[in-house]
């Protein structure tokens, strides 16, 4: 939870520029952080469906295209440096004529991008509370900073991945060691609960041809749209949801995973939980869930709650492999 809203706390000390006309708010956006901005034009963008709901509801307006110009851009700072610096470059190319205004904790690494931002354009003012910093320079004078921006990449198998998804340099190895447990002979409808950039579901679809459906289920919109390139089968179906929230009508077979096991900024197990008893809501009787997971997180009690039978497939130093089996004859 943000402490401070670094933001208003500028403002309220006349430190930040003029800020007229709209406002493009980008990168880790957080209610909290907008707090005693609400008079001003802001146009959030948002590619997690988490925070877009939350920012909507709060009376944000969110858009997701990505195309819009604005006078000026505020750049919450994302933890993934090549993200953040593709934000920023993004910022300065759609509000070319105004301030950028880039803010973010020091466990996000703003002291180092900004470091980085100053070799090439003057930092025109800051402030810092909160163990975070508020910087601010002009884009036009910002125009080297363009170079980066980044396209999307291919990683090794041929997947197509972008900066700020899961294992955006390849493929995860918690993942990669779930796929020999996945049977060949898997069938029915599927579905893969935080599916990132679609190497489990690519790798399933293309060992298990019984599998009738694979519903793609996950909150970060990039990573939706490189799963869409890495996973090309007409059995696959692609959903920018909540994975805690969303819900099919008929039950599944089963259910694939390597849940998140952080939320914005902190490591906790309690987003896996959540998953876990997602997974368990979707699953028919005696469907299974196949999980792989961060070895020494917690995660035993729940599946054990949730779930008739629990197996380890596998451990390593590094990482578990689980399959739960749901109970025979539950009612959802
Ligand atoms: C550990 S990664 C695994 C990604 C992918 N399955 C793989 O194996 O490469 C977990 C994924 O869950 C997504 N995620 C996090 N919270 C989510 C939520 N509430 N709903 C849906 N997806 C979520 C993250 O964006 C991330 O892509």
């Amino acid at each position: 939870m943000w402490k401070h809203a670094r933001l208003e706390l500028a403002r309220d000390a006349n430190l930040l520029p003029p800020l007229d006309g709209a406002i493009g708010v980008l990168g880790q956006i957080a209610v909290e952080r907008l707090r005693g901005l609400d008079d001003l034009q802001l146009q959030c963008e948002s590619n997690s469906f988490v925070a877009t709901t939350a920012l909507r509801s709060a009376g944000y307006k969110v858009v997701v295209e990505q195309d819009a110009s604005f006078e000026h851009a505020v750049v919450f700072l994302p933890r993934a440096k090549a993200e953040a610096q593709h934000l920023i470059a993004h910022a300065i190319e759609r509000a070319p004529n105004g301030w950028i205004v880039l803010d973010g904790q020091k466990t996000d690494g703003i002291e180092s991008i900004v470091k980085q931002v100053a070799r090439s354009v003057a930092i025109e003012g800051s402030f810092s509370k909160g163990h975070g910093k508020t910087v601010w320079f002009r884009a036009a004078d910002a125009q080297d900073l363009l170079a980066w921006r980044a396209e999307p990449t291919d990683v090794d198998g041929g997947f197509s991945t972008a900066p700020g998804v899961f294992s955006a340099d390849g493929i995860d190895p918690a993942s990669a060691m779930l796929i020999p447990h996945l049977p060949d002979d898997m069938r029915g409808a599927v579905v893969d609960l935080g599916a990132g950039w679609g190497f489990l579901s690519a790798k399933l679809l293309s060992n298990a041809p019984k599998i009738s459906r694979l519903h793609l289920v996950e909150d970060n919109k990039t990573a939706l749209d490189c799963a869409r390139s890495n996973v090309q089968d007409a059995r696959a179906e692609f959903h920018w949801a909540d994975a805690l929230s969303w819900n099919l009508r008929e039950p599944v077979h089963t259910v694939i995973m390597n849940p998140p096991f952080h939320t914005a900024r902190n490591a906790e197990p309690s987003l896996g939980i959540g998953f876990i008893n997602a997974a368990a809501k979707l699953l028919k009787p005696g469907g299974k869930l196949y999980m792989v997971a961060n070895a020494h997180l917690p995660y035993e009690p729940t599946l054990e709650a949730a779930f008739s039978k629990v197996d380890v497939l596998e451990r390593s130093t590094r990482f578990k492999v689980f399959c739960a089996e749901q109970r025979r004859g539950k009612v959802r």
